[in-house]
């Protein structure tokens, strides 16, 4: 097992609401009642990820488009990736160009299953590393790209219901994520202090190599994803009352 770190500050903190916030109005629901309840939710989360371009300000939320972190640190991988990869002011593009393909809620557990994929997701941030890669030495900070194109994204949600004057709320305690993407692109500008000759090689020795580069630190990626999507996430449950989610 190689050592492994994740650290991740959302810049729009949560204020935990002591006022029941409703969902926006152009949020469709679907009633528990309905036989095809969970083709209901893939149509209408989708739905509402598309309108979070323009954020949500009923429930406090920024533009999703880009969506931004303050800091991201993706720890050493076991394998080629001999680096921690400290990233800050991250721009995450794309998000919102999610298409759920399939959800499976087990409400009576507070569990809900979901299958996605993302057409283009781009980081873009300020980043700092020294180390090594596939046995290269590396060093460098500036701006940078990581690129993820067509990643089916699984995510796997349990929470914990909780009651709030009277109202019960769901809380999300965990949040599980696993990443398949189709390519990754990664581009970081000014390596070695800008010696570009060297900096070119490494980018595309990384570029060419990227499936074992990717793979040995996917984990920090899915780690780190996992806890974004489940601060947004709570942002709304534990906010909004759960029957005003899934209607009766
Ligand atoms: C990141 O990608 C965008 C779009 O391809 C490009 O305009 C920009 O120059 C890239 N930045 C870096 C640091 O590679
Ligand atoms: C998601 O889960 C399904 C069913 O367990 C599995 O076949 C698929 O490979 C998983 N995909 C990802 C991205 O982990």
């Amino acid at each position: 097992m190689g050592r492994f770190c994740v650290t991740v500050l959302l810049l729009l903190v949560a204020g935990f609401a002591t006022h029941a916030a409703k969902l926006p109005s152009t949020f469709k629901r679907c009633h528990k009642s309905d036989p095809k309840f969970d083709d209901c939710l893939v149509v209408n989360i989708e739905d509402a990820i598309h309108q979070l371009k323009n954020g949500a300000p009923e429930l406090g939320l920024d533009s999703f488009e880009p969506l931004l972190i303050s800091e991201l640190v993706i720890g050493e991988g076991s394998g080629p990736v001999n680096v921690q990869q400290n990233f800050k002011n991250v721009k995450l593009h794309g998000l919102t160009g999610s298409k759920v393909l399939s959800q499976k809620a087990s409400l009576d557990q507070n569990m809900l299953f979901a299958q996605s994929v993302t057409p283009m997701l781009r980081l873009e941030a300020d980043y700092d590393m020294k180390g090594r890669v596939l046995l290269l030495p590396v060093f460098g900070n500036g701006p940078c790209n990581v690129t993820l194109v067509n990643t089916k994204i699984n995510h796997t949600l349990i929470g914990e219901p909780f009651e709030r004057k009277g109202r019960t709320f769901l809380k999300w305690v965990d949040y599980k994520v696993t990443l398949r993407p189709e390519i990754v692109k990664f581009h970081f500008a000014n390596l070695f202090n800008g010696d570009d000759r060297l900096g070119n090689e490494i980018n595309r020795v990384i570029n060419e190599n990227w499936d074992a580069v990717f793979t040995d630190v996917r984990d920090g990626y899915e780690k780190s994803f996992g806890l974004i999507f489940k601060d947004l996430a709570n942002r709304v449950f534990t906010r909004v009352p759960l029957k005003d989610i899934f209607l009766e």
